[in-house]
């Protein structure tokens, strides 16, 4: 594996980077960590409460301060907020932070999984199925750009499976 430091999961909400980051880490024996809760830990208030007083440019900036510091570890699953790689110095970090596992699902997928979600502010919209629709046109290029493995999403199987599925391919690029 070219960036074996970490492993570094990213994808649009719903698609499972927590779920399956910590089955993964519970495999390899290694840490977990997510960048939105360190950010909510870090900033004492949640990330609804964080775009309303900050606005989305506010929690950006605090997601780059998690992201540089977390790159620092080694021997951690980092699950990522889906607008991780929206900034270019994002996707640098996310270049050098380890081995970069993109989970990929379609739309309808991933509104199955968020369409009660009260937590994302970007979905709080008439139509969150639209959103994460242009959201995904808009971000895939650059999932596409910094990710190492690209792991397809298969409907219902559970984040165990998936972890499964990231850990095979993974061995395969040893
Ligand atoms: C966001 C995704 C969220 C969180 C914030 C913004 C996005 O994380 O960082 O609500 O821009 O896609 P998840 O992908 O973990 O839901």
């Amino acid at each position: 594996m070219s960036r074996a430091k970490n492993l570094v999961l990213i994808g649009l909400m719903g698609v499972g980077k927590t779920s399956v980051g910590k089955h993964l880490a519970q495999n390899l024996g290694w840490k977990f960590l997510d960048t939105d809760h360190v950010l909510e830990e870090r900033c004492g208030a949640d990330i609804p409460w964080i775009f309303d007083i900050e606005g989305e440019a506010g929690f950006r900036r605090r997601e780059t301060e998690v992201l540089e510091d977390l790159c620092q570890y080694k021997n951690t699953v980092i699950a990522t907020g889906g607008g991780i790689v929206l900034s270019e110095h994002n996707r640098s970090l996310l270049k050098t932070c380890g081995t970069v596992i993109y989970l990929a699902a379609t739309p309808a997928q991933l509104y199955a999984r968020v369409a009660h979600d009260t937590h994302r502010p970007l979905l709080q919209v008439e139509n969150p199925e639209e959103v994460l629709a242009k959201l995904l046109a808009q971000r895939e290029p650059l999932y596409k750009e910094v990710a190492d493995l690209v792991i397809p999403s298969e409907g219902s199987r559970s984040a165990k499976y998936m972890a499964d599925r990231v850990a095979d391919r993974l061995g395969k690029l040893k």
